[in-house]
Parts: structure tokens; C-alpha cells; sequence
């Protein structure tokens, strides 16, 4: 959601006649965008604006957008006084007049509102990749669990209206974009707020029926929200991915209980069960968090046994960090890091031994890819499975075509735990991209 953000942010600049650079050292403006999720997030923040304050003799101006902005608000500018610009994410739609302000020399300029009905679009969104592209459903987040910051710093939840959505999508694939992830905090709250009036599985099959897009995929999934029409959207349309990810956060009731994340372990298996009963084959990724307060080693135990029983393809895991202003940073029964380590150590270690096998189990298969890019010193290609995984594969010595951006038929011969590797089996020529493409 960041790197999108990141993406329009570019998109308003470039509107207003600002170019891009690609170092700190060529810029006037330097915007850092920003994630508080994690406190280590947050230091590296106050780290990284520490580097840039040098800077600010040779006349540049620094702004903070995102999350700290919006958590740490004008604190930002009393840390570090060469910052001229906090901005959360809500405010966004502010930063044309914002910046007006700064070019006009004002020192502390701020947009932290978040009291709005908007979302964040711009026809002007200049994305990175030219192949896959993003597109915002939903932004913010009404839930509460205890440890989180999101819905203080992206505000409550407001859906995008469907037109405008599907409308995007047509715009996307004219001009070549192949495949589409929505994004959202919590894409199955998605309410339309247009006249159609669509539910997220409403909206994601019509975006499936978009000519010309050949993958959607969508993050991230709330278990509460989770209904079976979003299956049986995936199973009546190939064009929507084999993948699902539903944060699960903790295998026990009672740590669950504490997270407010307002499910028991059996209703999400319950979700899990309609997934893995799917005609389709869904590969299935979580988020997870050890070390939460109060989280007995037995507690610990029965999120490895979910592990066992599920056997995600992927998971995100994480050490409970506490966050100030949420209700699980005043709880007492604070775990030591020490232990929070052990503790996703093991997790890691029992993932990857899954993945090992889960992947292992693919060897021989034909799998359709989307050829992201090349890797030059093993003259490898880079591709990338309908069920997200990523496939490097060789083709024959002769043939030097350029496969970016198109789908290739690969045969699987060897996996790894993060990765397959294969041989190309048949190929179709890339489409031709007409997008804006950012050089790295
Ligand atoms: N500590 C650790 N992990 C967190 N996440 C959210 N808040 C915290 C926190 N305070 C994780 C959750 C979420 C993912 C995006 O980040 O697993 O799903
Ligand atoms: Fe945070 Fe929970 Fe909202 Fe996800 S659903 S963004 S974890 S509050």
C-alpha cells in the first residue's frame, strides 16, 4: 500500500512540474515516505532524516509523508528541525496546496486530517512496474485490533467507488498492464459507495471481466469478513489468481481473544476449509505474530500446530512490537525479546521446512507464468506463478527474444523454499508496453 502511495504521490508531483532524480543528492524536494508499523520502522525514519539533515544546506527541502507522519505529527518537526512537511496518508489529496505552501518558504507545513470521506486517486499515477499494477479499493481500517496502528494512522475506512475503479482498470490494461492487485487494509469490507453498489467479490469479478487483464489478486483479507462468494468468484473465473491471504496473527483462542481480532481459531479453519475444498488449487499466505503479551509457550505451541494443519505456501511473521496509543502497549505481560526471538526462530525454521516440501511437491508440473524480468548473470528469466510463486527459468541457448511482461508455459524441475526453478516449455511474444516506465 506504501509503494503505491509512493506511486500517486509521483504521480501529483510530476502534475505539478516537478521531474524525478534518482539520488537524494540531485533532488530540491525530498519526500521519505514512511511505515509505523513496527517500532524499527519507525527508528530507521528518525535514522535515515538524521542522514538527510546534511543536506539541508545545499538548500533542499525534506517532507515526512505516511504513517509517522501522521503518528508522530508535528514532533517530527521538533526532532528534526530541517523537516518542513509532515503528511499522512488521508491528507494526501492536500499536498498540491501543501506544497504551494512549502515553495512559498513556510517552515512547518502540516496535513493530518483525518476526518475524511476521500481516497487518494490520480489519473496521473506513475507506477513502477509496467506490467502489474496496483489499484487502491479501500483505504483505512474500522477494525481495533489491540496491537495496531493503522486505523490511527490511515483513519477509518472509505471504499472507492466501483466506476471509478473499473474504469482504471480499463485505462490500465490499454496500455498494457496485464495484471491487477487491489488494494485495500481490509479489502472484504469493500461497501460501494456508487449507485451499483458492489461487495468485494462483486468487484473483483467484474474486475476479472476487464479485456485485455489476465491476473487479479487482491491484499489483504480480514478471516471476519471472509465470505465463500469470494471462492466461488475464484473458482468461476480463471482471470482471478490462485491466491489467497488471510492474516491469521495467532493459532490460540485466548491470545486471538486479546488481539480483539474478533475470531476463534475455528472460524478461520473454517475459512481455510472452504479454500482448500476450492475446485481451484489456492495457494494460501498469513501474517503471524509471536511474542504478543501474555503469549504462554502453550499459546506459542498451538500457532505451530495451525502451521502443521494448514501448511500456508507463505507466511509474513513478526515480533509483537508495542505501539504507542494502542491498547496492547499498556498490557503488563510484555514477553522478553530474547524469547520473542526463539519463538520466530522456530516458527521460520517449521514455515520452511513447509515450503520446502509444499514446493518440492510442484516438480514436473507445467505452470503459466508472467515474466517479470531477467536475471543478467545467470541469463535466468524471472517469472511469477498465478499462486504468487516465484519461477526462474532458463530457455534454450538460441532463443535471445525478449520475454518481459509476457506469459510463458515453464515446466518446474527444482524448488527451493522460497522459490521453483524450470524450463521454458512454450512462449508468446510480449505484449508492447505503451506505460511510463521508471528506470532503477
Ligand atoms: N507488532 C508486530 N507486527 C504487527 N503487525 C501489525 N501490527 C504489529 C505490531 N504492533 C503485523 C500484522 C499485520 C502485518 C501487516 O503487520 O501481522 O497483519
Ligand atoms: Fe491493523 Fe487489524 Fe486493521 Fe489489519 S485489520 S490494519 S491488523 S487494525
Amino acid at each position: 500500500m506504501n509503494v503505491h502511495d509512493s506511486e500517486k504521490v509521483r504521480g501529483t508531483l510530476i502534475q505539478k512540474g516537478y521531474q524525478q532524480v534518482h539520488a537524494v543528492e540531485q533532488a530540491g524536494l525530498v519526500l521519505y515516505n514512511t511505515c509505523s508499523i513496527r517500532d524499527k520502522a519507525e527508528q530507521k525514519v528518525f535514522c535515515r532524516l538524521a542522514n538527510f539533515k546534511k543536506q539541508k544546506a545545499a538548500g533542499k527541502i525534506f517532507g515526512v509523508l505516511g504513517c509517522v507522519a501522521q503518528h508522530k505529527g508535528t514532533e517530527i518537526f521538533d526532532q528534526a528541525p530541517h523537516v518542513s512537511l509532515v503528511c499522512g496518508s488521508a491528507s494526501y489529496n492536500d499536498l498540491p496546496a501543501l506544497l504551494d505552501r512549502v515553495e512559498a518558504g513556510e517552515q512547518r507545513v502540516e496535513g493530518l486530517r483525518l476526518d475524511t470521506d476521500d481516497t487518494f486517486e490520480t489519473p496521473l499515477t506513475r507506477r513502477d512496474n509496467p506490467y502489474k499494477a496496483f489499484i487502491t479499493i479501500i483505504e483505512g481500517c474500522d477494525k481495533h485490533c489491540s496491537y495496531c496502528v493503522v486505523p490511527f494512522t490511515r483513519g477509518p475506512e472509505r471504499s472507492r467507488s466501483s466506476w471509478s475503479v473499473l474504469e482504471e482498470a480499463e485505462r490500465l490494461a490499454t496500455q498494457g498492464y496485464s495484471e491487477i492487485q487491489l488494494l485495500g487494509q481490509n479489502v472484504n469490507s469493500y461497501c460501494d459507495p456508487s449507485a451499483t453498489g458492489m461487495d468485494f467479490a462483486q468487484l473483483l469479478a467484474a474486475v476479472g471481466r476487464v479485456s485485455g487483464i489476465r491476473r487479479v489478486r487482491f491484499t489483504t483479507s480480514h478471516p471476519r469478513d471472509f465470505t465463500p462468494d469470494i471462492i466461488e468468484a475464484i473458482d468461476d473465473n480463471p482471470v482471478l489468481c490462485d491466491q489467497v491471504h488471510l492474516p491469521v496473527q495467532s493459532g490460540s483462542n485466548r491470545v486471538l481473544a486479546r488481539m480483539e481480532r474478533e475470531y476463534q481459531r475455528e472460524e478461520y479453519l473454517e475459512c481455510i476449509r472452504l479454500m482448500k475444498h476450492a475446485r481451484r488449487d489456492i495457494a494460501i499466505g498469513t501474517d503471524i505474530i509471536v511474542g504478543f503479551p501474555g503469549e504462554t509457550e502453550e499459546d506459542f505451541e498451538q500457532t505451530l500446530s495451525l502451521l502443521d494443519e494448514i501448511e500456508y505456501d507463505s507466511i509474513f511473521s513478526f515480533k509483537y512490537s508495542p505501539r504507542a496509543g494502542t491498547p496492547a502497549a499498556n498490557y503488563q505481560d510484555a514477553i522478553p525479546d530474547t524469547e520473542k526471538s526463539r519463538r520466530l526462530a522456530l516458527l521460520q525454521e517449521k514455515q520452511r521446512r513447509i515450503q520446502l516440501r509444499r514446493n518440492s511437491a510442484l516438480i514436473g508440473r507445467e505452470e503459466e507464468v508472467l515474466v517479470e524480468g531477467r536475471r543478467e548473470r545467470s541469463g535466468q528469466w524471472i517469472g511469477r506463478t498465478t499462486q504468487n510463486r516465484v519461477l526462474n527459468f532458463s530457455a534454450p541457448r538460441a532463443d535471445l527474444s525478449e520475454l518481459r511482461g509476457s506469459y510463458c508455459r515453464v515446466r518446474v524441475t527444482g524448488s527451493g523454499p522460497n522459490s521453483l526453478v524450470g524450463v521454458l516449455v512454450a512462449k508468446e511474444a510480449a505484449p508492447a508496453f505503451h506505460g511510463f516506465r521508471i528506470l532503477q
